[in-house]
């Protein structure tokens, strides 16, 4: 009998605190998460426990945060995090962000594969081409056009995955006896020159178990859809909502078929938030308490509800602690300018107060659901069953009981109905993805 489809798991790991800026205050929160190695471990063993495919990291290499009332939004260093990780778990992914637009490609060759090699066949690159201006000013650049980012993104990849390559698969012979620790023959320069970008290799690192790094793409565009078609197995996207999800993962298989590949062998994680409680009620509240930390943010987010619906709302003129006025809510309409908008006026026209409108995370940047397990269930089900993406990266509202929630209360769920695997199928990235062996560049 065929197996029937099950949807992966990559858990967001942000600056160790969780989804929300306010998370680092809720009690029981180790406020120092951020420089904490150990928070980091605690959380990818819960995550492994629950055998998600692997831990995601985004990276944009600049403070892009205020940090008076936020936390960072990024890890320290990324793949220092996940050294970290590698080291205390067995089977889970480990996947990092790093620019195409700021490293040398022999840079980020080296780093992702020795931690490769290290976590035995683990690591996933997600390769960005990094459009903040404040990243840009780091390293003494303007924003490049578009063209450049990603001409040049195409030379980072194809010099990387080259560099990868650049050991024949038996070329480390380790023969003590006869004296040969590799084989020279096999390890050959690559000698890559590209208009940005050169590197004559070879890199002094052996294959790993899953042979290279698996490669992720984020971005936006037609030359974003071409990079993934052309390189990418894993794609982490931010739709939110099912139509548009499925476009773009519909999208992304046709740029693969476009390459030459199987459209199966590229998979859509879709960012999703969760706050979790025993109640909807339960739930919101917890949003409720992470709202209240920052009141001063409450004016402009009404105000950017009030856009969302079409209607000039303030806290001056309102209670927001009440549902809205029939009379104002008769005028109101989902704008189309913000694909949250129809979310919103729903929520609003259930009578829900503005304040819980908001808590229901209508103004977040990936879909949120506040409620039991069985509502988020239900949500990752729709999602995945409507083919609007292959996995989620789920991202806790706040990180030190957020994962361990869904691990012990929704994983079980969506296992029972068939929708979430309940072993690792094999041992590598790769092969816990279903995605296939590769091995150097594609020709
Ligand atoms: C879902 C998503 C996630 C992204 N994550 C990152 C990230 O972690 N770090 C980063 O520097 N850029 C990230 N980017 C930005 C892209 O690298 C790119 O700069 C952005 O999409 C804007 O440029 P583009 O539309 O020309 O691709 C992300 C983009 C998308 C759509």
């Amino acid at each position: 009998m065929k197996k029937k489809k099950e949807m992966q798991l990559a858990l967001q790991m942000v600056s160790g605190y969780g989804a929300e800026f306010s998370a680092w205050r809720m009690p029981g929160t180790d406020p120092e998460a951020y420089t904490n190695m150990d928070s980091y471990v605690e959380r990818a063993k819960l995550a492994e426990k629950g055998k998600f495919q692997m831990i995601f990291i985004a990276d944009t290499p600049a403070l892009t945060v205020d940090l008076g009332p936020q936390t960072p939004s990024f890890p320290m260093d990324p793949m220092l995090a996940l050294m970290a990780v590698a080291r205390e778990t067995k089977h889970i992914g480990l996947v990092a962000t790093l620019s195409t637009t700021f490293n040398y490609p022999y840079n980020i060759a080296r780093q992702f594969k020795a931690l490769d090699v290290i976590s035995r066949g683990r690591v996933g690159w997600n390769a960005v081409t990094t459009s903040e201006p404040l990243a840009s000013a780091n390293f003494g650049e303007q924003v490049a056009s578009r063209k450049e980012r990603y001409d040049k993104a195409h030379e980072s990849i194809q010099i990387v995955q080259s560099l990868w390559g650049s050991w024949e698969t038996d070329a480390w012979t380790l023969d003590v006896k006869g004296g040969k620790f590799a084989d020279m023959d096999k390890i050959q320069p690559i000698n890559l020159e590209g208009q940005y970008y050169a590197s004559r290799g070879p890199l002094p690192i052996p294959p790993s178990e899953q042979g290279q790094p698996v490669i992720f793409q984020a971005g936006g565009g037609e030359e974003g859809l071409e990079m993934a078609g052309r390189y990418a197995s894993g794609v982490y996207a931010n739709p939110y909502d099912i139509e548009s999800a499925r476009e773009h993962r519909q999208a992304l298989r046709l740029s693969a078929a476009r390459y030459g590949r199987n459209p199966d062998d590229i998979k859509m994680y879709t960012g999703f938030m969760f706050s979790l409680g025993s109640t909807e009620e339960e739930a919101l509240e917890r949003r409720r308490q992470l709202m209240s930390f920052n009141p001063e943010e409450i004016p402009s987010r009404v105000r950017y509800l009030g856009f969302m619906v079409g209607l000039p709302l303030s806290v001056n003129a309102l209670d927001i602690d009440q549902p809205l006025a029939p009379d104002l809510l008769k005028n109101a309409y989902a704008n189309p300018r913000d694909p949250r908008s129809s979310i919103a006026l729903k929520l609003l026209k259930l009578g829900l107060s503005i304040r819980d409108v908001l808590a229901h995370g209508v103004i977040n940047y990936h879909p949120v659901v506040a409620g039991t397990p069985v509502q988020v269930a239900d949500f990752l089900e729709e999602w995945f069953l409507a083919e609007a993406c292959d996995g989620f990266s789920v991202v806790p509202d706040i990180a030190y009981d957020g994962v361990a929630d869904f691990v012990e209360q929704v994983v079980p769920i969506l296992q029972d109905r068939g929708l979430f695997h309940r072993e690792y199928e094999g041992k590598t990235l790769r092969e816990n993805m279903g995605v296939p062996y590769q091995y150097g560049r594609l020709k």
